[in-house]
């Protein structure tokens, strides 16, 4: 057996894999992964060339690996071919230059959790949601003290950063969690895609949310709030998607924030899926070298 780092002409082949696997959202979201500069989807492949089994090795940013989507042939499976896939998924992690991997691993599925950390070491750092709101509809106009980010808000941001630096948030891709940083909100504010509350720089940041319109749908990829100002961000992302003409919202959120959203949407949940983040710091520390 070997494995093979899958090209564009291959998309097709795994496509038709992966059609064997029953309410996977894998199918409709693996082509984004085809385009990756480094790592993407790999193929396990016997000697007639026969496809086993696939799996992702994303490179968030540097030194941040995300490993997902296996999926071992049926016929295959309980015969150890996910554990050596997941051996590899980690190698090349490291070959990539990862100091730290990490992984998500829908609710109730323990033979994956067990590989990663009965097998290979690693840890659960948080709880995490993907879901949708139909009918995120906007109020006829905004109340409260909620607004972009602006320019004038850095310090401010910063100091909300730093205060939750742990946080993981889900850049372009709500199944792959990755940890915020300062400069992923500065993005944001560049590009009018961060919400703050309250609007008075004055006062400290209360609530923070990093969004994305594309389609007609509406993206929230961050939410952290300390509970007073969430509703009015709330209504201001309502403002937003009415100007957008949005239906639909979409998230991939750690637990804490989703919980808190869902709530104070209080809007029927189109879809919900949940599950837990890995995570495994590899390089040359003396505890964790692979
Ligand atoms: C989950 C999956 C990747 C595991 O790969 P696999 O090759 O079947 O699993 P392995 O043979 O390496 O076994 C891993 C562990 O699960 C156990 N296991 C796997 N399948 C099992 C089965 N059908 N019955 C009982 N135990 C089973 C093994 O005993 C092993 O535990 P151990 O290390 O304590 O002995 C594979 O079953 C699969 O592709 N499932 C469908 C898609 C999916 O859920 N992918 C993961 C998404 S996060």
């Amino acid at each position: 057996m070997r494995y093979v780092r899958a090209t564009a002409e291959d998309q097709a082949r795994i496509q038709d894999f992966l059609s064997q696997f029953v309410d996977d959202y894998l199918a409709e979201h693996i082509a984004a992964y085809f385009s990756s500069d480094s790592g993407g989807v790999y193929m396990a492949l016997d000697e007639e060339n026969q496809l086993l089994a696939t799996g992702i090795v994303e490179l968030a940013r540097p030194q941040e690996v995300y490993v997902s989507g296996m999926r071992i042939r049926p016929d295959l499976q309980g015969g150890r071919l996910g554990q050596e896939f997941a051996e590899f998924q980690v190698q090349e992690g490291k070959r990539l230059g990862a100091s730290v991997i990490r992984s998500l691993v829908g609710r109730g599925n323990e033979f994956s959790q067990r590989i990663l950390q009965e097998t290979l070491g690693f840890h659960v750092v948080d709880e995490w949601v993907v879901g949708s709101f139909e009918g995120f509809e906007a109020p006829a106009f905004a109340e409260g003290d909620a607004g972009p980010a602006w320019a004038v808000d850095q310090e401010r941001l910063r100091a909300f950063v730093k205060q939750h630096e742990d946080d993981l948030w889900s850049g372009k891709d709500h199944w792959l969690p990755r940890r915020l940083t300062f400069e992923d909100v500065w993005q944001g504010v560049e590009v009018g895609a961060a919400a703050v509350a309250p609007q008075n720089i004055g006062d400290p940041v209360d609530t923070l949310a990093l969004f994305r319109i594309t389609d007609g749908d509406m993206h929230l990829n961050y939410l952290r709030s300390m509970g007073q100002h969430l509703k009015t961000l709330l209504q201001y992302l309502r403002v937003e998607s009415r100007a957008w003409g949005v239906k639909t919202l979409h998230f991939g959120l750690p637990r804490h924030a989703a919980d808190k959203f869902i709530e104070a949407a209080d809007l029927p949940l189109a879809r919900e899926w949940h599950g837990v983040v890995l995570e495994k710091h590899v390089g040359l520390t003396s505890s964790s070298v692979v």
